[in-house]
Protein backbone atom coordinates (compact mmCIF):
# COMPACT_ATOMS: atom_id res chain seq x y z
CA UNK A 1 0.00 0.00 0.00
CA UNK A 2 1.16 3.46 -1.06
CA UNK A 3 0.62 6.18 1.46
CA UNK A 4 -0.09 9.88 -0.02
CA UNK A 5 2.45 12.36 0.91
CA UNK A 6 -0.31 14.49 2.98
CA UNK A 7 -0.88 11.14 4.75
CA UNK A 8 2.49 10.24 6.05
CA UNK A 9 2.89 13.94 7.04
CA UNK A 10 -0.39 13.99 8.68
CA UNK A 11 0.96 10.64 10.49
CA UNK A 12 4.61 12.08 11.34
CA UNK A 13 2.54 15.34 12.52
CA UNK A 14 0.60 13.57 15.02
CA UNK A 15 3.73 11.49 16.47
CA UNK A 16 5.52 14.66 16.41
CA UNK A 17 2.56 16.22 18.68
CA UNK A 18 2.40 12.49 21.00
CA UNK A 19 6.05 12.82 21.33
CA UNK A 20 6.23 16.55 22.40
CA UNK A 21 3.12 15.90 24.56
CA UNK A 22 4.92 12.72 25.93
CA UNK A 23 7.69 14.59 26.97
CA UNK A 24 5.81 17.38 28.54
CA UNK A 25 4.04 15.21 30.39
CA UNK A 26 6.76 13.32 31.25
CA UNK A 27 8.49 16.46 32.58
CA UNK A 28 5.81 17.84 34.41
CA UNK A 29 5.88 14.61 36.29
CA UNK A 30 9.26 15.12 36.92
CA UNK A 31 8.57 18.33 37.77
CA UNK A 32 5.62 17.15 40.28
CA UNK A 33 8.40 14.38 42.13
CA UNK A 34 10.87 16.33 42.54
CA UNK A 35 8.74 19.61 44.52
CA UNK A 36 7.35 16.45 46.61
CA UNK A 37 10.98 15.61 47.22
CA UNK A 38 11.76 18.62 47.89
CA UNK A 39 8.84 19.02 50.00
CA UNK A 40 9.19 15.79 52.22
CA UNK A 41 13.20 17.30 52.62
CA UNK A 42 11.80 20.35 54.26
CA UNK A 43 9.48 18.24 56.30
CA UNK A 44 12.36 15.93 57.02
CA UNK A 45 14.41 19.29 58.41
CA UNK A 46 12.16 20.36 59.84
CA UNK A 47 11.58 17.18 61.73
CA UNK A 48 15.22 17.19 62.47
CA UNK A 49 15.33 20.60 63.95
CA UNK A 50 12.07 20.23 65.96
CA UNK A 51 13.26 16.77 67.00
CA UNK A 52 16.92 18.17 67.82
CA UNK A 53 14.98 21.30 69.55
CA UNK A 54 13.18 18.52 71.84
CA UNK A 55 15.86 16.52 72.50
CA UNK A 56 18.19 19.09 73.85
CA UNK A 57 15.39 20.67 76.12
CA UNK A 58 14.65 17.04 77.25
CA UNK A 59 18.46 16.98 77.79
CA UNK A 60 18.05 20.43 79.53
CA UNK A 61 15.13 18.99 81.57
CA UNK A 62 17.24 15.80 82.53
CA UNK A 63 19.66 17.93 84.08
CA UNK A 64 17.00 19.98 85.70
CA UNK A 65 16.14 16.79 87.50
CA UNK A 66 19.67 15.55 88.18
CA UNK A 67 19.84 18.40 89.73
CA UNK A 68 16.88 18.50 91.57
CA UNK A 69 17.59 14.95 92.44
CA UNK A 70 20.46 15.92 94.32
CA UNK A 71 19.43 19.27 96.25
CA UNK A 72 16.50 16.71 97.19
CA UNK A 73 18.85 14.10 98.49
CA UNK A 74 21.35 17.14 99.76
CA UNK A 75 17.84 18.32 101.76
CA UNK A 76 17.03 14.38 102.91
CA UNK A 77 20.94 14.04 104.20
CA UNK A 78 20.07 17.76 106.20
CA UNK A 79 16.86 16.20 107.63
CA UNK A 80 18.12 13.36 108.88
CA UNK A 81 21.20 14.95 110.32
CA UNK A 82 19.16 17.30 112.09
CA UNK A 83 16.83 14.08 112.87
CA UNK A 84 19.14 12.91 114.23
CA UNK A 85 20.30 15.90 116.50
CA UNK A 86 17.16 16.14 117.73
CA UNK A 87 17.12 12.37 118.84
CA UNK A 88 20.22 13.40 120.23
CA UNK A 89 18.98 16.45 122.11
CA UNK A 90 15.72 14.32 123.10
CA UNK A 91 17.94 11.58 124.49
CA UNK A 92 20.60 13.88 126.67
CA UNK A 93 17.69 16.18 127.89
CA UNK A 94 16.02 12.98 129.10
CA UNK A 95 19.33 11.91 130.71
CA UNK A 96 18.82 15.31 132.19
CA UNK A 97 15.25 14.87 133.80
CA UNK A 98 16.31 11.51 134.56
CA UNK A 99 19.37 13.26 137.18
CA UNK A 100 17.27 15.71 138.20
CA UNK A 101 14.90 13.75 139.03
CA UNK A 102 17.18 11.67 140.76
CA UNK A 103 18.88 14.63 142.22
CA UNK A 104 15.53 15.80 143.79
CA UNK A 105 14.84 12.27 144.95
CA UNK A 106 17.82 12.16 146.80
CA UNK A 107 17.39 15.95 148.14
CA UNK A 108 13.68 14.93 149.14
CA UNK A 109 15.49 11.80 151.21
CA UNK A 110 18.16 13.96 152.14
CA UNK A 111 15.89 16.44 153.36
CA UNK A 112 13.87 13.60 154.84
CA UNK A 113 16.38 12.54 156.40
CA UNK A 114 17.64 15.36 158.27
CA UNK A 115 14.16 15.63 159.91
CA UNK A 116 14.52 12.25 161.62
CA UNK A 117 16.20 11.97 164.82
CA UNK A 118 19.04 9.52 163.87
CA UNK A 119 19.05 8.29 167.35
CA UNK A 120 15.82 6.43 166.80
CA UNK A 121 17.27 3.05 165.74
CA UNK A 122 20.41 3.39 167.68
CA UNK A 123 21.25 -0.18 169.52
CA UNK A 124 21.29 1.01 173.66
CA UNK A 125 21.04 -1.36 175.42
CA UNK A 126 24.43 -1.06 177.42
CA UNK A 127 25.80 -0.36 173.42
CA UNK A 128 24.75 3.24 172.97
CA UNK A 129 24.69 6.11 174.84
CA UNK A 130 22.04 8.88 174.94
CA UNK A 131 23.22 11.81 177.44
CA UNK A 132 21.17 13.50 180.10
CA UNK A 133 19.93 16.23 177.83
CA UNK A 134 18.23 13.57 175.01
CA UNK A 135 14.96 14.18 174.77
CA UNK A 136 12.39 12.94 172.04
CA UNK A 137 11.76 15.82 169.29
CA UNK A 138 8.12 15.50 170.57
CA UNK A 139 5.86 13.31 173.14
CA UNK A 140 1.97 13.04 173.21
CA UNK A 141 0.39 11.76 175.75
CA UNK A 142 -1.23 8.17 175.59
CA UNK A 143 -5.07 7.79 175.80
CA UNK A 144 -5.68 6.82 179.62
CA UNK A 145 -8.17 4.14 178.45
CA UNK A 146 -4.66 2.09 177.43
CA UNK A 147 -2.90 2.82 180.91
CA UNK A 148 -2.79 0.06 183.22
CA UNK A 149 -4.51 0.66 186.83
CA UNK A 150 -2.93 2.59 189.24
CA UNK A 151 0.15 3.46 187.09
CA UNK A 152 1.13 6.91 186.21
CA UNK A 153 0.36 8.64 183.08
CA UNK A 154 2.37 7.67 180.03
CA UNK A 155 3.77 9.44 176.94
CA UNK A 156 4.68 8.39 173.77
CA UNK A 157 7.34 9.95 170.91
CA UNK A 158 4.48 12.15 168.72
CA UNK A 159 5.45 10.77 165.47
CA UNK A 160 4.93 7.11 166.35
CA UNK A 161 1.99 7.12 168.83
CA UNK A 162 -0.73 6.93 165.74
CA UNK A 163 1.33 3.46 165.18
CA UNK A 164 0.63 2.33 168.99
CA UNK A 165 -2.74 3.23 169.31
CA UNK A 166 -3.69 1.76 165.64
CA UNK A 167 -2.30 -1.41 167.57
CA UNK A 168 -3.95 -1.27 170.36
CA UNK A 169 -6.92 -1.00 168.67
CA UNK A 170 -6.45 -3.54 166.60
CA UNK A 171 -5.83 -5.88 169.75
CA UNK A 172 -9.09 -4.70 171.46
CA UNK A 173 -10.97 -5.33 168.11
CA UNK A 174 -9.24 -9.15 168.99
CA UNK A 175 -10.65 -9.23 172.50
CA UNK A 176 -7.25 -8.65 173.59
CA UNK A 177 -7.12 -5.69 176.57
CA UNK A 178 -2.99 -4.51 176.78
CA UNK A 179 -2.16 -2.12 178.95
CA UNK A 180 0.59 0.63 179.51
CA UNK A 181 2.99 -0.30 182.64
CA UNK A 182 5.60 2.40 181.36
CA UNK A 183 6.42 4.05 178.19
CA UNK A 184 8.94 7.35 177.62
CA UNK A 185 11.45 7.66 180.58
CA UNK A 186 13.55 10.77 180.98
CA UNK A 187 17.31 10.57 181.99
CA UNK A 188 15.94 11.22 185.26
CA UNK A 189 13.73 9.27 185.72
CA UNK A 190 15.86 6.39 184.70
CA UNK A 191 18.48 7.46 186.66
CA UNK A 192 15.87 6.93 189.89
CA UNK A 193 14.05 3.59 188.86
CA UNK A 194 17.93 2.12 188.54
CA UNK A 195 18.55 3.71 191.93
CA UNK A 196 15.47 2.08 193.52
CA UNK A 197 15.91 -1.37 191.57
CA UNK A 198 19.34 -1.41 192.97
CA UNK A 199 18.62 -0.79 196.42
CA UNK A 200 16.69 -4.15 196.40
CA UNK A 201 18.83 -5.97 194.07
CA UNK A 202 21.79 -4.68 194.23
CA UNK A 203 24.04 -5.46 191.34
CA UNK A 204 21.15 -8.20 189.86
CA UNK A 205 19.09 -4.78 188.72
CA UNK A 206 21.74 -4.89 185.29
CA UNK A 207 19.89 -7.91 184.50
CA UNK A 208 17.14 -6.41 183.42
CA UNK A 209 17.29 -2.38 184.27
CA UNK A 210 19.41 -0.41 182.06
CA UNK A 211 21.46 2.47 183.25
CA UNK A 212 20.48 6.03 182.60
CA UNK A 213 21.59 6.87 179.11
CA UNK A 214 21.24 3.29 177.95
CA UNK A 215 17.43 2.54 178.03
CA UNK A 216 15.49 2.42 174.84
CA UNK A 217 12.41 4.14 177.18
CA UNK A 218 14.42 7.54 176.58
CA UNK A 219 14.13 7.32 173.27
CA UNK A 220 10.13 7.59 173.79
CA UNK A 221 8.93 4.95 171.40
CA UNK A 222 9.37 1.85 173.76
CA UNK A 223 7.05 0.97 175.91
CA UNK A 224 6.22 -1.55 178.48
CA UNK A 225 2.81 -3.29 177.93
CA UNK A 226 0.90 -5.69 179.77
CA UNK A 227 -2.96 -7.04 180.34
CA UNK A 228 -4.82 -6.47 183.95
CA UNK A 229 -5.27 -10.02 184.35
CA UNK A 230 -1.49 -10.17 184.68
CA UNK A 231 -1.09 -6.64 186.44
CA UNK A 232 2.29 -5.70 185.37
CA UNK A 233 5.95 -6.77 184.19
CA UNK A 234 5.97 -10.12 185.27
CA UNK A 235 6.93 -13.22 183.04
CA UNK A 236 3.85 -14.70 183.68
CA UNK A 237 2.87 -12.10 180.69
CA UNK A 238 4.56 -14.15 178.00
CA UNK A 239 2.08 -16.95 179.11
CA UNK A 240 -0.73 -14.96 177.93
CA UNK A 241 -2.81 -14.85 175.01
CA UNK A 242 -1.94 -11.16 174.60
CA UNK A 243 1.85 -12.24 174.54
CA UNK A 244 0.85 -14.70 171.63
CA UNK A 245 -1.13 -11.52 169.92
CA UNK A 246 1.87 -9.37 170.47
CA UNK A 247 4.34 -11.98 168.67
CA UNK A 248 1.91 -12.09 165.89
CA UNK A 249 0.79 -8.66 165.05
CA UNK A 250 3.11 -6.25 166.69
CA UNK A 251 5.52 -6.24 163.52
CA UNK A 252 2.61 -4.81 161.60
CA UNK A 253 2.42 -1.72 163.79
CA UNK A 254 5.90 -1.77 163.37
CA UNK A 255 7.20 -3.02 166.85
CA UNK A 256 9.60 -5.81 167.63
CA UNK A 257 10.73 -7.07 171.11
CA UNK A 258 14.04 -6.14 172.27
CA UNK A 259 14.52 -8.85 174.77
CA UNK A 260 13.56 -12.41 173.27
CA UNK A 261 14.45 -15.49 174.94
CA UNK A 262 18.11 -15.67 175.04
CA UNK A 263 19.37 -12.41 173.99
CA UNK A 264 22.86 -11.47 175.28
CA UNK A 265 21.85 -7.85 177.15
CA UNK A 266 18.98 -8.55 180.00
CA UNK A 267 16.64 -11.44 180.86
CA UNK A 268 13.85 -12.01 178.89
CA UNK A 269 11.16 -9.08 179.00
CA UNK A 270 8.13 -10.16 177.14
CA UNK A 271 6.57 -7.17 178.10
CA UNK A 272 9.22 -4.88 176.20
CA UNK A 273 8.56 -3.45 172.81
CA UNK A 274 10.25 -0.69 170.88
CA UNK A 275 8.71 0.83 167.54
CA UNK A 276 10.99 0.77 164.78
CA UNK A 277 8.96 1.32 161.60
CA UNK A 278 7.56 -1.05 159.78
CA UNK A 279 9.23 -1.92 156.75
CA UNK A 280 12.12 -2.83 159.64
CA UNK A 281 9.78 -4.84 161.94
CA UNK A 282 8.52 -6.70 159.06
CA UNK A 283 11.71 -7.91 157.68
CA UNK A 284 12.69 -8.78 161.50
CA UNK A 285 9.85 -10.67 161.47
CA UNK A 286 10.09 -12.61 158.09
CA UNK A 287 13.52 -13.41 158.97
CA UNK A 288 12.77 -14.45 162.77
CA UNK A 289 16.20 -12.18 163.43
CA UNK A 290 16.47 -9.99 166.56
CA UNK A 291 17.25 -6.79 166.41
CA UNK A 292 20.31 -6.54 168.44
CA UNK A 293 21.77 -8.77 165.79
CA UNK A 294 21.61 -6.90 163.09
CA UNK A 295 24.66 -5.04 161.91
CA UNK A 296 23.81 -0.85 163.45
CA UNK A 297 24.62 0.04 159.37
CA UNK A 298 22.06 -2.26 158.10
CA UNK A 299 19.49 -0.85 160.69
CA UNK A 300 20.25 2.32 159.88
CA UNK A 301 19.10 1.67 155.87
CA UNK A 302 15.48 1.90 157.66
CA UNK A 303 15.57 4.98 159.12
CA UNK A 304 14.61 6.70 156.00
CA UNK A 305 10.96 5.15 156.59
CA UNK A 306 10.75 4.68 159.98
CA UNK A 307 6.96 6.41 160.19
CA UNK A 308 6.23 5.89 156.94
N1 LIG B 1 14.22 -2.91 181.16
C1 LIG B 1 15.02 -2.32 180.15
C2 LIG B 1 16.27 -3.06 179.91
C3 LIG B 1 15.29 -0.89 180.44
O1 LIG B 1 15.43 -0.58 181.63
O2 LIG B 1 15.43 -0.13 179.54
ZN1 LIG C 1 10.95 -1.66 179.24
Amino acid sequence: MKLSHDTILYICGSVAVIGILSTSYLLLKTQDQKDTIEGLLQERNVFLQENSRKESALANASTTISEIQRELADVQEDLEDLDDDYRDERSKNGEFEDQLRDLAGTLGDLDKLAKIDEELLQKYSKVYFLNENYTPEKIKQIDEKYILNGKDVAFFHGRAIKHLEDMLKAAARDDIDLKVVSAYRSFDEQTSLKGQFTQVYGSGANTFSADQGYSEHQLGTTLDITTPEVGGTYNSFANSEAYGWLLDNAYKYGFIISYPEGNTFYVFEPWHWRFVGTDLARDLNRSDESFYDMEQREIDEYLLEIFD
